[in-house]
């Protein structure tokens, strides 16, 4: 009997033992009317190349520079996720999860792909990249989004719901009404807004609201827009990354520091105040953030406890959910949300910070984009009507790296330097892939038309990237041996165009005939070498002041190309006696006896003041518009951060401590190269600013060519160069610019529309990203800027027009 009791007490104290060790945490709760439910939402935000390259990020590369490894988090979230079903996670960077997929076992496959359908798994955004909102131009956004989204649709019959751009600087009217609304998003998400814009919206309950990003496109361009209260991090205390955690849910008895209840009333206390700033009763917590889950379960054993522990109390509902689920939840509240008009730029996270130097951040890389940008939308048409060869030369390479180039540290200009030679060398190597492309079917389809005749074959189609230093090796060549050159001109878009045509060569006597036969009128013009400190020689040497044989030109010649054709013109040596290419006329401003040199061929003429060096008149002779118009430079100093406010002006943020004109120091404060095709005026400010400017004979615009830098910053101080167009237009503060190079957005200097703006920094808090143009207006007049790549911009004086085009900052601060 004795026996027998023990036997029993000790079965007993197994079981008891067994019971408080062991729980099953009770995760599948739904969404509970009446209560205040906290969607969890677990994700982790991948940045597709920055502090590291895109490869290094996914391979945990070089992580001295910083700790993250994409293919721990992708891998440990699916495990995690394969051990619970009540488990959810969002994907947002295709870049990386194709990375991922192409090395995982069928196996796998398959249960990521029951892990998708299920909804455990969704993929939210789905493009390549979290794309930049101020710098990229639509097009690049449409292809990067295209390009993610084929791929769910491909390998897992799915689109995306939901808008999640949590990280750009500043949020577009085209990522609303194009990215989102009319790509059928239902809700799109972020957390970046001026510092004075959220708390107002805090106050007023307006984190959420009906934007409509369109003047003309009304009830289909709107969309659900939730900003987030603070950041897209969980709210403090709720981090549970492996090695920067707060303090975790300790519900074992059996060991010290139990804490459920203290951990359930922090949890209750950061929902109500968190609904206290939110219509309807559904809150999001963005349970992630940078590169975060490296190790899931850290996370995931956190929320399944406090969902259970939560729950139980009862004073607050908490689910695992993702941004569809709690968009659904919003429709079915059935609340009225308040709309939001034009776009979220610029933004300032606090008084010194406007994030608007990032707008001409890395000129010369955000030319790249936007030329390899037109060159792929060349490639793909070539590509589709010569017939696409997947194994062969296609345009996927450089699709792919377009892409990349669009994330918001890439275009942005805001990555490291070896990162920045990452994303440069990905789309040189899909250029290179291209170009092959591009020569063997403008080849065929100029073949098949028999332009030069059987006796002609064109063997070999060569192209010239880096007509930008006039180097063109081909067309010096053919020519000076006393070859002809075809050149095949295309025209990807849907419009005739007439476009005047520039070529280097190095020989002085040539024709011009097109396609037909007929002789076309020409120009050559003596190449100055702006990218090399000896740039005046070619001037000097074709004034007769240097050695000979070292001539170089530009030949110039109007084309005329078909909507979405081609056109070829034959240039060849002319007889020594017949007609030829006319040499342009080249004067200095040195020692002219005018006051004021006329250039222009046409109806449009500028007229520069010659002592001074500078443009003074604007004449349009068709308009009969006679006006007043300047051109000058100047720079900001950058601060340096030593302030009281250590925010200094860095890649991102653009924080001027002070503003200069810059001077022309040249001697020789202009060259004129005039003739019956191009006027050009050449101006060498200094040593590191060189300008054209060039009139065409045909055209009512003037064209303008900086060549800016290397920036001196040896004296200590971080400078961003600007230029600054006049004139004496009425434009009461208002200005134009656009929005991803698509439609045009109204800007007032200091006011916002949607709240009273406190200025504290006048100039950068009135900068603005511009990816196709600025403008002016008033009554009777117009100045509009186009620009070839996007830079920031403003109209800081009425009547005024200013660019930022390089920025060198000290020191180059990463946020
Ligand atoms: C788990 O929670 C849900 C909702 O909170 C509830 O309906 C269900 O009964 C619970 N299951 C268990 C086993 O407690
Ligand atoms: C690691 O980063 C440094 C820059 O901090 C760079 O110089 C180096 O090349 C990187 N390593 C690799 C393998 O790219
Ligand atoms: C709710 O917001 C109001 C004002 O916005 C504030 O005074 C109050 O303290 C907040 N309550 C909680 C619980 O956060
Ligand atoms: C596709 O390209 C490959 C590799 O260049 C070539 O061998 C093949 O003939 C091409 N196919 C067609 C249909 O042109
Ligand atoms: C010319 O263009 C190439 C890219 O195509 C760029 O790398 C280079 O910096 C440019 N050079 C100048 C002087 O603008
Ligand atoms: C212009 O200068 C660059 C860099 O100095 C050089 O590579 C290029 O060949 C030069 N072009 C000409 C036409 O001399
Ligand atoms: C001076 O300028 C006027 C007006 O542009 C022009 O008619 C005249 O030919 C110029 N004279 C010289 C010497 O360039
Ligand atoms: C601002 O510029 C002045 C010189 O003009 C310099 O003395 C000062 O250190 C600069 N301040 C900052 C914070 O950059
Ligand atoms: C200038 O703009 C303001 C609004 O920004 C407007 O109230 C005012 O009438 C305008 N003035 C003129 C002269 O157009």
């Amino acid at each position: 009997m004795a026996i027998s009791m023990l036997l029993a007490a000790v079965l007993l104290a197994a079981v008891s033992f067994g019971e408080s060790s062991y729980i099953a945490y009770n995760t599948t709760g739904g969404i509970v009317p009446g209560k205040i439910n906290v969607h969890l939402v677990p994700h982790s935000h991948d940045d597709v190349g920055w502090l590291k390259t895109v490869d290094q990020y996914y391979v945990g590369g070089n992580n001295s520079i910083r700790g993250a490894c994409v293919q721990n988090v992708i891998d440990s979230v699916i495990s995690a996720l394969l051990d619970d079903e009540n488990r959810k996670f969002i994907y947002v960077e295709m870049a990386f999860f194709q990375r991922w997929w192409r090395q995982q076992s069928k196996k796998l496959q398959t249960r990521v792909k029951e892990l998708v359908k299920s909804g455990q798994l969704e993929f939210i955004n789905g493009g390549m990249c979290m794309h930049d909102e101020a710098t990229p131009h639509y097009i690049d956004l449409i292809d990067q989004t295209t390009l993610g989204h084929r791929y769910i649709k491909d390998e897992f019959g799915q689109t995306p719901r939901v808008g999640w751009q949590i990280d750009p600087f500043g949020h577009s009217a085209v990522q609303a009404y194009l990215l989102g609304a009319e790509l059928g998003f239902d809700s799109l998400f972020f957390a970046r807004i001026d510092y004075q814009d959220r708390a107002r919206r805090k106050d007023e309950k307006t984190l959420e609201v009906v934007w409509q990003g369109s003047k003309s496109l009304l009830s289909t361009s709107q969309i659900f827009t939730g900003i987030f209260p603070r950041h897209y991090d969980p709210p403090d205390g709720f981090v549970f990354e492996i090695n920067d955690i707060s303090p975790p849910i300790q519900d074992d008895v059996l060991l010290f520091d139990y804490n459920v209840e203290e951990r359930v009333n922090d949890f209750v206390a950061a929902a109500v105040s968190q609904a206290n700033v939110t219509r309807t009763n559904h809150i999001m917590w963005t349970m992630g953030t940078d590169f975060r889950y490296q190790y899931a379960n850290s996370w995931f054993r956190q929320m399944d406890k406090l969902i259970h522990y939560v729950n139980k109390d009862g004073r607050v509902n908490a689910l695992y959910s993702t941004p569809s689920i709690y968009t659904d939840a919003k429709y079915a509240a059935n609340e009225i949300w308040p709309l939001k008009k034009d776009d979220f730029f610029p933004y300032a996270d606090h008084p010194n910070a406007y994030w608007t130097g990032y707008f001409t951040s890395r000129p010369a890389f955000k030319g790249y984009v936007r030329m390899m940008s037109s060159y792929y939308l060349v490639a793909r048409q070539l590509e589709f009507f010569k017939g696409r060869n997947s194994t062969g030369p296609n345009t996927d390479a450089l699709a792919d790296a377009l892409a990349i180039a669009q994330h918001h540290d890439a275009v942005s200009g805001t990555q490291r330097q070896h990162v920045a030679a990452d994303y440069a060398k990905r789309l040189s190597i899909g250029y290179v892939e291209a170009e092959e492309l591009v020569s063997s079917s403008l080849a065929f389809m100029a073949e098949s038309r028999l332009i030069t005749g059987p006796a002609n074959p064109i063997t070999k189609l060569q192209q010239c990237p880096l007509l930008n230093i006039s180097y063109c090796p081909p067309s010096e060549a053919v020519l000076s041996d006393g070859k002809s050159l075809v050149v095949v001109i295309y025209n990807p878009l849907g419009w005739k165009r007439e476009e005047v045509v520039r070529i280097p060569v190095s020989t002085e006597r040539l024709i011009v005939h097109d396609s037909s036969g007929k002789e076309i009128e020409s120009q050559l013009l003596p190449v100055v070498n702006a990218s090399s400190h000896t740039r005046n020689f070619y001037v000097k040497a074709y004034l007769g002041k240097s050695p000979s044989g070292t001539l170089k030109y530009w030949l110039a010649f109007s084309a005329s190309v078909p909507p979405l054709g081609y056109s070829t013109y034959i240039i060849s040596s002319a007889k020594q006696t017949g007609a030829s290419s006319t040499i342009s006329k080249v004067q200095t401003s040195e020692g002219n006896k005018n006051s004021t040199i006329e250039v222009g061929q046409g109806s449009l003429k500028l007229l520069y003041s010659a002592d001074e060096g500078k443009l003074t008149h604007y004449i349009n002779s068709r308009s009969l518009v006679t006006a007043f118009a300047e051109q000058s430079y100047s720079y900001y100093s950058g601060n340096d951060g030593t302030d009281k406010d250590p925010q200094a002006s860095g890649a991102y943020v653009f924080r001027p401590n002070g503003t200069f004109p810059i001077k022309s120091e040249g001697q020789v404060p202009l060259t004129v190269m005039q003739g019956p095709i191009l006027d050009e005026v050449h101006q060498e400010l200094n040593p590191w600013i060189y300008q054209v400017m060039r009139i065409y004979k045909g055209k009512e615009h003037a064209e303008v060519e900086f060549t800016i830098g290397p920036i001196p910053v040896d004296d200590g101080v971080g400078k961003e160069i600007t230029t600054q167009i006049t004139t004496t237009l009425k434009t009461n503060k208002t200005f134009y610019t656009d929005s991803n190079g698509r439609d045009f957005i109204k800007r007032i200097r200091d006011y916002r529309a949607d709240w009273d703006l406190q200025v504290n920094q006048p100039v950068a808090g009135n900068y603005y990203p511009i990816n196709l143009g600025v403008y002016v207006q008033d009554d009777s007049m117009e100045l509009s800027v186009l620009v070839d790549r996007s830079v920031g911009g403003s109209s800081l004086v009425d009547g005024q027009i200013e660019l930022m085009l390089h920025r060198f900052v000290l020191p180059f601060v990463i946020c």
